[in-house]
């Protein structure tokens, strides 16, 4: 698995960037412009699929790392990986709320930009490999 592991990476992250576009537009759209097509089943199911192929990516890159014994004090020893993980559960709360009717559009555009700086961070921690992510250049 691990002769793979350069195009598993590249799909993982080329799905995190499509995730995060499709974000981007529909929760603009439903928290700013009160937009009811980012809710409609066609977009909602496509955003299901590709953040499903990429966990799916993740789970892959990591099973590929333990078969190789690269995990235990490895790569991930300073906790970025987890950092990341925290954060992913509150970007998915975060864009849950930005797309909430219900919620005033104050509320929803707040949500949104907080989980538009949730994801950017992300990114940082992922590509620094650090917990601190671009927060080291301060
Ligand atoms: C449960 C969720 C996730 C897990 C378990 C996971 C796991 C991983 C693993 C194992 C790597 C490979 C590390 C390496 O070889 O350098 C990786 C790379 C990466 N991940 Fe994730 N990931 C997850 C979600 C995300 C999300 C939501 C983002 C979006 C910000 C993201 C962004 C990245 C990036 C940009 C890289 C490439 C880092 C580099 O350039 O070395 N990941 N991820």
């Amino acid at each position: 698995m691990m002769e793979f592991y350069p195009q598993i990476k590249s799909v993982h992250v080329h799905l995190v960037m499509l995730s995060g576009l499709l974000f981007f537009i529909r929760g603009g759209a439903a928290s700013m412009l009160g937009a009811t097509w980012p809710r409609h089943a066609l977009l909602r199911y496509a955003s299901y699929s590709i953040d499903t192929c990429l966990l799916t990516s993740a789970a892959m890159l990591l099973t590929a790392l333990y078969s190789a014994g690269a995990v235990a004090g490895g790569i991930f020893a300073n906790g970025w990986l987890a950092v990341k993980m925290l954060l992913l559960v509150l970007y998915v709360l975060l864009g849950i709320f930005a797309m909430r009717a219900k919620f005033k559009r104050i509320a929803r555009v707040a949500c949104y930009v907080a989980a538009l700086l949730v994801f950017a961070f992300m990114y940082t921690v992922a590509r620094l490999h650090h917990p601190l992510g671009v927060l080291l250049y301060f």
